[in-house]
């Protein structure tokens, strides 16, 4: 490895980087300070990766859900220390599997060895005390860690060709369907997804990633009007945020998403309307305040962009023309 390193000047260089995101962040107020957060924490990821050696975290993933699986995240609300002994004697585990286990999660800084000898949660661990991360977690491992496997032998069969709209992404290449679809067939995994989707809002939220409450209230919104229509919205997280966040805001909030992902949940959170839509057909709500589009899109591959653009231009035209406001969902 050690011809791969990088160079003292390229290291000075990403330092310098994390020291100007730190110098922005310091100095960033409101939404600004999300974004200033969120660029220091990428510039602080580009120097780590410059120093680290290639690691799979495969292991620390399955270790977060064997804690899920033993019900042993709660047990560190508070900034509780859980110690050894406690661990194997709840899980009825030989011991040395109990250090195995655990120690995936201290070695990558998830959790920190205390005397005694027990656990406790560092700063990086302490998200999974929120249920979503941990689903997250079970998304990527059970959803999207296959796909990535196989894609070895998915590339070499396709001849290392470009996924297309016909060709599918390399999820359709292993499993016959695209995820969303999938999904569809597979309700059980629904519900982490949607969860997994939310914990990339956790602290954070879209809700005030954009001033919404501001910039609805120039709107005027009468109360049987549409005041957004969220699409690809997931299960409505972000819109009962903004429901929370701004009770003022009139109107109807509109969430459309693939009706499996309906499906999986008893209804939508108060205040929220669900719409059974596929965003790559012509969009039914034609007057809404607000469209917001997902932050995926400009990841589309171009011709399926194109398809959406045809189903949607018309109404963003307009709505430039009626300032209605046009926004995008997760923005990340
Ligand atoms: C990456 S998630 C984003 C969810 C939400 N907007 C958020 O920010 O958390 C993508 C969502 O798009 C939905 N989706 C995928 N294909 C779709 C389609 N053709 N039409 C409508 N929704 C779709 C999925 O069901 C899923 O809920």
């Amino acid at each position: 490895m050690a011809d791969s390193y990088a160079s003292v000047n390229e290291v000075e260089r990403l330092v310098a980087n994390v020291n100007e995101a730190a110098n922005k962040f310091k100095h960033a107020a409101g939404g600004d300070a999300n974004l200033a957060r969120r660029n220091l924490h990428l510039e602080t990821q580009r120097l780590l990766a410059s120093l680290e050696e290639p690691n799979l975290e495969i292991n620390a993933a399955v270790a977060v859900e064997v804690l899920k699986d033993l019900n042993i995240w709660s047990k560190f609300e508070g900034g509780k220390t859980i110690s050894h002994a406690e661990i194997v004697d709840i899980s009825g585990a030989d011991e040395i599997m109990i250090i195995r286990i655990f120690r995936q999660l201290t070695a990558v800084g998830v959790l920190a060895d205390i005397p005694g000898p027990g656990y406790a949660l560092t700063p990086l661990g302490k998200p999974y005390l929120n249920p979503d991360h941990v689903s997250f977690n079970n998304f990527l491992l059970h959803d999207i860690v296959p796909t990535i496997l196989a894609m070895p032998r998915t590339m070499a069969e396709r001849g290392y060709k470009a996924p297309t709209k016909d060709s599918g992404t390399p999820f359709k290449w292993l499993h016959g369907e695209e995820l969303w679809t999938w999904m569809g067939s597979h309700p059980d995994h629904v519900p982490d997804m949607i969860a997994g989707m939310r914990s990339h809002n956790a602290g954070n939220l879209s809700g005030d990633a954009y001033p919404f409450g501001k910039e609805l209230a120039q709107l005027d919104i009468k109360d049987d009007e549409v005041a957004i229509v969220d699409i690809a919205g997931g299960q409505g997280h972000t819109m009962a945020e903004l429901r929370q966040r701004y009770p003022e805001v009139k109107g109807r909030l509109i969430v459309q998403d693939l009706l499996s992902t309906f499906q999986a949940v008893s209804g939508p959170p108060p205040g929220v309307e669900f719409m059974p839509h596929d965003m790559f057909t012509p969009q039914p709500v034609k007057k809404a305040h607000v469209y917001l589009f997902p932050s995926h899109l400009p990841r589309l591959e171009r011709q399926r962009l194109r398809h959406l653009c045809t189903t949607s231009c018309a109404i963003i035209k307009r709505a430039a023309e009626e300032q209605i406001v046009v926004g995008r969902s997760g923005l990340a």
